[in-house]
């Protein structure tokens, strides 16, 4: 597995102290209010429990999943709900969390839906952004890194199902998708 990487983009260390950095400052903007998380599987698994376990407020979670039709490397924006919320979601406060924005289709088909059950605010966590790449007119309100137009694995991002248990995020040999 770690022959297949190029370089390590933010380690393990940066990881859990920008988290800690991001959990706090969510803590303070919803201090008295409930939040839920929402995670979004596979990809956002990992930051949402070390996020989750950051935070100093209330907070529950749910998960949903959603395939999107692309090749393994890029998403089309062509988005279908495969795991739904297993609530109602009216008048809360949502916190989507991701592992990467990219083209922001897949957030922006998301935020979209849960717009129209009825929350009382929504707002956006990913740990990696793309800014290069977005597409759609989306923005999160939470980012940890900005990081340039690579595909990147590890800390729950994937390659074919490969790589999420990397402890850190990487920069994948790019003959491993060009094969
Ligand atoms: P978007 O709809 O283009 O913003 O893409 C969102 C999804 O594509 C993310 O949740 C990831 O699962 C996947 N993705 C985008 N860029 C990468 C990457 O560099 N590595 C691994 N997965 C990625
Ligand atoms: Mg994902």
């Amino acid at each position: 597995m770690l022959e297949d990487i190029a370089k390590v983009l933010i380690t393990k260390e940066e990881l859990a102290a920008k988290t800690k950095e991001l959990a706090a400052r969510i803590s303070q903007d919803y201090q008295g209010r409930e939040l839920l998380i929402v995670s979004v599987l596979k990809g956002g698994f990992m930051f949402a429990a070390d996020l989750m376990r950051e935070l100093t407020i209330d907070a529950s979670i749910e998960f949903i999943a959603v395939s999107s039709y692309g090749n393994s490397t890029r998403s089309s924006g062509a988005v279908q709900i495969m795991k739904d919320l297993d609530r109602d979601i009216k008048g809360m406060d949502l916190l989507i969390v991701e592992d990467i924005l990219d083209s922001g289709l897949t957030l922006s088909y998301i935020s979209k839906i849960l717009e129209t059950r009825g929350a009382n605010s929504i707002r956006i966590c990913t740990i990696l952004n793309k800014p290069e790449r977005r597409k759609a007119d989306i923005d999160a309100h939470y980012i940890g890194f900005d990081i340039p137009d690579e595909f990147v694995v590890g800390y729950g991002l994937d390659y074919s199902e490969k790589y999420r248990n990397l402890p850190f995020v990487g920069v994948l040999k790019p003959y491993i998708y060009q094969k």
